[in-house]
């Protein structure tokens, strides 16, 4: 049997990514253009700088991920693009490049969403197994998803307010680290046992939602406090304080998930998947539970065009394809 092999397109923030993956599996290309240092000195991104990027880097991306494939455009079995939820002007420009390719090479598009591509990019390493409930973090989410089968998917919590790597941006940017700032927090963190005590969010008693803004709050009031004080208290202290009231609450909130839903798998995903802090908790607390933990490589956690090829196969095997007419949805509900 001829494989399938997809090619696919991310521009729903600042990355500007191709790939092409094999039977939904295989990643025989992935490269992934950041715009970090672009959007760094303006503490986050710039939406109309982003799409102006990725207008001028879509098609160097797409002959690099060729090259990299040592593939031909004639092998493409369908085109796979991130429909939302997103920036719109950087949504718009994959779209276009994607119906382009699709209508040329006369392939199926199939319009994928971002959240569900950040889920399946961990079967670019191992299969998922049904039920599974997934915890997605990212700079624009924050959700638990319950999925009873491959393809189905159950909001069962999420976000009242920040998401969480918003909020470690955010923090970071108090602290005087540079965007994104997760990674920094999460550097920081790992350099002293001493946190600063800070407040959970749990809200409601058996709720699955989060908040994080009234963290991020307290935050910013304790480094005020202290600067008029002419105190100063050392920046990995506040960084592993938030870290760990972060990392409790998403750990405890999610393995609550996996006993009522009977998960077999607690699937970790988005860019803040990549937190250590976070990964050694879950670690911990599902070894405890005698629960599998499956956790994308660093490199496919944060948004690649890889896990939009993974996504898009289960809608090719259903050949469930999108119209060439399709809009870019930045509010894609999944
Ligand atoms: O998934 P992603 O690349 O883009 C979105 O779809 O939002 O996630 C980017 C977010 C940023 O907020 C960044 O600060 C955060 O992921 N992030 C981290 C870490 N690495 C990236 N947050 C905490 N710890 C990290 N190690
Ligand atoms: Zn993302």
């Amino acid at each position: 049997k001829k494989p399938v092999r997809i090619l696919a397109i991310e521009t729903s923030c600042d990355e500007t990514s191709v790939a092409i993956v094999e039977d939904g599996r295989r990643m025989l290309a992935n490269v992934v253009s950041s715009q970090v240092d672009i959007h760094e000195k303006y503490g986050g991104v710039v939406p109309e700088i982003a799409s102006r990027k990725h207008v001028e880097t879509i098609t160097v991306m797409l002959e690099e991920a060729l090259q990299q494939a040592d593939t031909s455009l004639d092998e493409i079995s369908a085109v796979a693009v991130t429909q939302g939820p997103g920036l719109v002007g950087s949504l718009l420009v994959g779209v276009v490049a994607a119906k382009t390719l699709a209508l040329a090479l006369d392939v199926p598009l199939i319009g994928t969403h971002h959240i569900a591509g950040h889920i399946y990019a961990n079967e670019l390493v191992q299969p998922l197994e049904y039920p599974l409930v997934a915890l997605v973090v990212s700079g624009g989410h924050t959700e638990l998803i319950h999925m009873p089968a491959r393809g189905e998917f159950r909001i069962i919590g999420q976000t009242r307010d920040d998401a969480v790597g918003e909020a470690y941006d955010k923090v970071a940017r108090a602290l005087g680290l540079p965007y994104p700032g997760g990674p920094h927090i999460d550097r920081l963190a790992q350099m002293t046992d001493d946190p600063l005590e800070l407040p959970r969010a749990w809200l409601e008693q058996d709720s699955y939602d989060f908040s994080f803004s009234g963290l991020k709050s307290a935050v910013l009031n304790v480094l005020n406090q202290t600067k008029m004080r002419g105190e100063v208290i050392p920046p990995a202290r506040v960084a592993r304080g938030f870290q760990e009231s972060v990392c409790d609450v998403l750990a405890e909130k999610a393995m609550r998930a996996v006993q009522e839903f009977g998960a077999r798998q607690l699937v970790l995903a988005g860019g803040v998947a990549a937190n250590r802090g976070l990964r050694t908790v879950l670690a911990e607390r599902c070894a405890q539970a005698g629960m599998q933990l499956v956790v994308p490589p660093i490199e496919l956690c944060t948004d690649n065009a890889a896990m939009i090829g993974a996504a898009a196969y289960l809608k090719w095997e259903r050949q469930s394809f999108t119209p060439l007419d399709m809009k870019a949805k930045p509010l894609f509900t999944l």
